[in-house]
């Protein structure tokens, strides 16, 4: 009995620990800038982190990227993932938070802020990302119609030497279904920190928007730091 309590008690002591260190690891993650970035395959994500990052270098983590990395390494977990991602559908979420997780780790200290690309892709997964990695500080959702998409992502493999595995029309048409099945549910918990764009402009016009959503953020929390001191 006297074992069991005290196994009990290193157990909660244990608990304790770990969340004290979330909650530590939070805060100092949020001292920086946490964007997520949200859209349809082909919407232009990447496209808009690729200036961001020029403009603010902040660190971009794309978690289809990351993924492809593991799949790129020929490890049998990488052959698991391919064949999820080949049918258009989602990734485990703990695979993903965790590529996400090591990622921001190695990163911390270093970065200016950090843009989540392709994250959260259904809504549980933002409600564990901001338990156990930071709160985003910011969500910039790129709208644009299926057919842009589709088009998009045609003419994307058309031009390019290696062509992605999950870019035919099969997969694409899947993968939106995928992103049509999920995204409002994360467009509704996440209301008060998105901003929806219209991604159906110029790549320079979107970015113009994309600016003052973030300067709006790099202001705010420029204005909490000096409130703290
Ligand atoms: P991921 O790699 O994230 O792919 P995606 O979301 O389908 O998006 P893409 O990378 O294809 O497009 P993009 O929006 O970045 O557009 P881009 O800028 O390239 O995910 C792949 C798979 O990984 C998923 O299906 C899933 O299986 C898995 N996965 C990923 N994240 C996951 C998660 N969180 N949980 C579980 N599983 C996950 O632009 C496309 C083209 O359009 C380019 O050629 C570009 O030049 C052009 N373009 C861009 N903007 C414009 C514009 N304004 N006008 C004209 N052309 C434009």
């Amino acid at each position: 009995m006297l074992f069991m309590c005290h196994q009990m008690a290193m157990k909660k002591e244990a608990v304790a620990k770990l969340k004290a260190e979330e909650l530590r690891r939070a805060q100092s993650a949020s001292e920086i800038p946490i964007i997520w970035i949200l859209g349809g395959p082909g919407c232009g994500k990447g496209t808009q982190c690729a200036k961001i990052v020029e403009k603010y270098g902040f660190t971009h983590l794309s978690s289809g990227d990351l993924l492809r990395n593991e799949v790129a390494s020929g490890s049998d977990k990488g052959r698991k993932l391919q064949e999820i991602m080949s049918t258009g559908g989602l990734v485990s979420n703990d695979e993903v938070l965790s590529l996400l997780n090591d990622a921001i780790t190695r990163s911390k200290g270093v970065s200016k802020g950090f843009l989540i690309d392709g994250y959260p892709r259904e809504k549980n997964q933002g409600v564990e990302f901001e338990i156990r990695v930071a709160p985003a500080d910011l969500a910039l959702y790129f709208e644009c119609s299926e057919d842009t998409m589709v088009q998009r992502i045609m003419a994307r493999a058309a031009a390019s030497a290696v062509k992605r595995e999950d870019d035919n029309e099969k997969t694409i048409r899947a993968r939106l279904q995928t992103f049509r099945q999920n995204t409002n549910a994360i467009l509704e918990l996440y209301d008060a920190k998105t901003l929806t764009i219209n991604a159906e402009r110029d790549v320079d016009d979107i970015f113009l928007e994309v600016i003052q959503a973030i300067d709006c953020v790099l202001k705010k929390k420029q204005q909490k730091a000096a409130a703290q001191c």
